[in-house]
């Protein structure tokens, strides 16, 4: 992800949930110093999505992913996802961390086919009222959970 993106990754943030990220945080992205941003372009080179890695010794985290919506269903999530794994093992990360509102079928499913695991629970996380699931995937080998079950 470059400063260029950000025009069309907001665009993509704003369609994709009720409160986006502003560009203030996008940029805090790019230049912070354990943050791998990065997109996935279509063939037209037209940004299709996007993760927002942070990687810091044994622990890596998936801080946002979203894809275009007329774009879900085609494998670029998945695609984003195998990149974000890709990185944080190159990093040296023990296992990958994210948190998922209880009811994104969707996004649940990606994180599940990858092996993530369902750690813990925010209940009332998201406005008060919807629970946010804590999900890990261990990397490098490692076994099971890092937060209590
Ligand atoms: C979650 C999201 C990134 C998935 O992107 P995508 O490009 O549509 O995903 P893919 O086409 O690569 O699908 C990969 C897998 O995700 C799961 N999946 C995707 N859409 C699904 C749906 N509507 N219902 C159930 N599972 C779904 C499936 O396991 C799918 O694998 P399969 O095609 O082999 O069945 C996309 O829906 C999105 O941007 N949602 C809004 C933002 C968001 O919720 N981000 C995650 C925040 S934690």
């Amino acid at each position: 992800m470059q400063d260029s993106d950000l025009s069309a990754v907001l665009e993509i943030e704003r369609r994709s949930y009720p409160h986006p990220w502003k560009r203030d945080h996008f940029l805090h992205e790019l230049s912070a110093p354990h943050s791998f941003p990065f997109v996935a372009f279509d063939e037209s080179g037209a940004v299709v999505g996007y993760l927002c890695l942070m990687s810091l010794f044994e622990e890596a985290q998936v801080l946002n992913l979203a894809v275009a919506p007329e774009q879900r269903g085609r494998g670029v999530g998945r695609l984003l996802m195998e990149r974000a794994v890709e990185l944080a093992r190159e990093k040296g990360a023990g296992y990958l961390a994210l948190e998922v509102r209880s009811s994104n079928v969707a996004a649940i499913g990606l994180y599940e086919s990858f092996g993530f695991i369902r750690c813990g629970l925010r209940p009332c996380y998201y406005e008060g009222v919807e629970d946010a699931v804590l999900m890990e995937k261990p990397l490098q080998g490692a076994n099971g959970c890092s937060l209590p079950q």
